[in-house]
């Protein structure tokens, strides 16, 4: 892959046993890899193991940090819990801060009920502003996820496929920008 690729992470937001969101970030993962001039990787919150009787940047993990470093954009993958973030995801991202400015950010909800994690994804808005993320207008919304995929992971619903390129769309597209702003614009 050429150093001009976007470098594009995809975050598997949750810790649950059994999660869904595993089918959900595997399938935009995928989707993600098909994308010309985008390298990207899966990240599972379960494999960055933090301290949890401390928080913020003093329990960095280097190799998460160095990830986030390099990206252009990421992709958050959230299960909707009590219409909140998994508190995980957020001990995740609150680890890091200058690795995040300046870059775009995708979330893809999901949720059992009907509403597409939207509820997660106005929650988690603010936050990712905070960090210095630059939020995309284009979501994806996975709604009675339960149902969306087979016992071996593999979507059910193909409608999701044009969802996500167009959410994948707006995504390169917000990373270039702001990559070329980074490279280019003085602050
Ligand atoms: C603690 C908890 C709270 C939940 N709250 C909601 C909720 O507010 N709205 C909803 O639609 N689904 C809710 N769910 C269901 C999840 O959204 C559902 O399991 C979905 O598949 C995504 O989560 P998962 O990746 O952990 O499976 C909740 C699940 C858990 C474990």
């Amino acid at each position: 892959m050429s150093t001009n690729s976007l470098f594009i992470p995809v975050i598997l937001g949750t810790v649950r046993k059994g999660r869904t969101s595993e089918d959900v970030a595997r399938f935009v993962f995928e989707e993600t890899k098909k994308r010309a001039g985008v390298e990207t990787e899966l990240i599972d919150i379960r494999d960055i193991k933090l301290a949890v009787d401390d928080a913020g940047e003093s329990i960095k993990d280097s190799k998460f940090s160095a990830t986030v470093e390099r990206a252009d954009g990421l992709v958050l993958v959230v299960p909707e819990y009590n219409h909140g973030y998994p508190g995980m995801l957020k001990h995740v991202l609150d680890s890091n801060l200058k690795e995040y400015v300046h870059k775009a950010v995708g979330i893809c909800g999901v949720s059992a009920g009907g509403f597409g994690g939207t509820r997660v994804i106005e929650q988690l808005l603010p936050v990712l502003r905070e960090l210095g993320l630059v939020t995309i207008f284009w979501d994806g919304n996975f709604s009675h996820a339960q149902n969306l995929f087979d016992a071996e992971g593999k979507l059910l619903d193909e409608s999701h496929i044009k969802k996500i390129d167009k959410f994948l769309g707006e995504l390169i597209w917000m990373s270039k920008v702001l990559r070329y702003g980074r490279e280019n614009v003085a602050v």
